[in-house]
């Protein structure tokens, strides 16, 4: 019997591409809140014997995870053979260590929480960072999508004579394999948070590479702080018309118009939906999946 794909409501676009490209039938999650704002979803059709994915991505996850949890146990109680999730983006993988006392490293909650009901995770691209390996966090068979070469990919058609910049230490690791593949110059700035939505950034002195065109790469943009600094630090220096790639486009669409209004243009994987979607990550989280069903 074919592998049976739930989505999660607002997930039906991925789960309906993934199902075609893994050969699996798209089930409904027919979901209501009560009056109270209590949830209701019944599962259809019958799991009993099936292998069942659900497809769910995890920006807002506070508003998400019970219900999704909930529909797991339920899948496991009628029957279904194995349960996976397949989370295009991994909330609080930035919650990683204790910063202050009192605080929780929300990595390990949210891990343990999917770990429990689920088999396998597929997800793409989870900011690891103090945690270097999901598995530090997660105890379930883990599937994770590399964005690098579809940045990479998109960027060699857009652009001629790119530099790559990171806007923080954080963003590394992306810049640096992107530029690699690309075979172009890279760079990484200096930032330090003050706040939410403040951070001072600073910028090395990159007149050697006038003339390119200023391409961030980073994983995630929430606030839109750090692109809007970064992008004013490297106009400073006469890059004017910068490009803003990013993998998880977590921010309010009125970021894609504060970048825009300044002369920069934001891009993204459309882990989660977005203004600034651009590049699909069907193909490479199929590939992940199929191997996992
Ligand atoms: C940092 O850890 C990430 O790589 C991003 O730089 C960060 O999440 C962006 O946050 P914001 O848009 O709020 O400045």
């Amino acid at each position: 019997m074919k592998p049976l794909f739930f989505p999660v409501p607002g997930n039906e676009s991925h789960a309906e591409t993934l199902a075609a490209l893994c050969s699996a039938e798209v089930g409904r999650m027919n979901f209501r809140r009560f009056p109270d704002g209590e949830s209701y979803f019944r599962l259809e059709p019958e799991v009993a014997t099936r292998s069942v994915a659900f497809v769910c991505t995890l920006d807002h996850p506070d508003d998400k995870l019970l219900a999704l949890t909930m529909a797991a146990d339920t899948a496991r109680e009628l029957g279904a053979r194995r349960i996976g999730l397949v989370a295009p983006y991994l909330p609080y993988m930035r919650q990683d260590r204790r910063f202050r006392p009192g605080e929780p490293i929300s990595a390990r909650l949210v891990g343990r929480m999917i770990s429990r009901p689920f088999d396998w995770l597929v997800t793409v691209d989870p900011h690891l960072h103090r945690i270097s390996r999901l598995s530090q966090a997660y105890s379930l068979t883990l599937g994770v999508v590399a964005a690098a070469p579809l940045i990479a990919d998109w960027i060699g058609r857009e652009v001629k004579n790119p530099l790559i910049v990171g806007p923080d230490a954080e963003s590394r690791q992306w810049a640096a394999n992107v530029a690699e593949r690309l075979g172009a110059p890279f760079t990484v700035l200096s930032k330090t948070r003050e706040g939410d939505q403040a951070v001072e950034i600073s910028a090395p002195e990159l007149q050697s590479y006038a003339g390119r065109t200023a391409i961030f790469v980073d994983d995630i943009v929430s606030s839109g702080a750090t692109l809007v600094e970064a992008v004013k630090r490297l106009q400073a220096q006469g890059f004017e018309h910068p490009i803003c790639v990013v993998i998880h486009a977590l921010s309010d669409p009125v970021i894609t118009a504060q970048l825009q209004a300044i002369g920069a243009r934001l891009v993204s994987i459309d882990t989660v939906a977005h203004p600034s979607n651009a590049i699909s990550c069907a193909t490479l989280l199929a590939s992940e999946t199929g191997q996992l069903l």
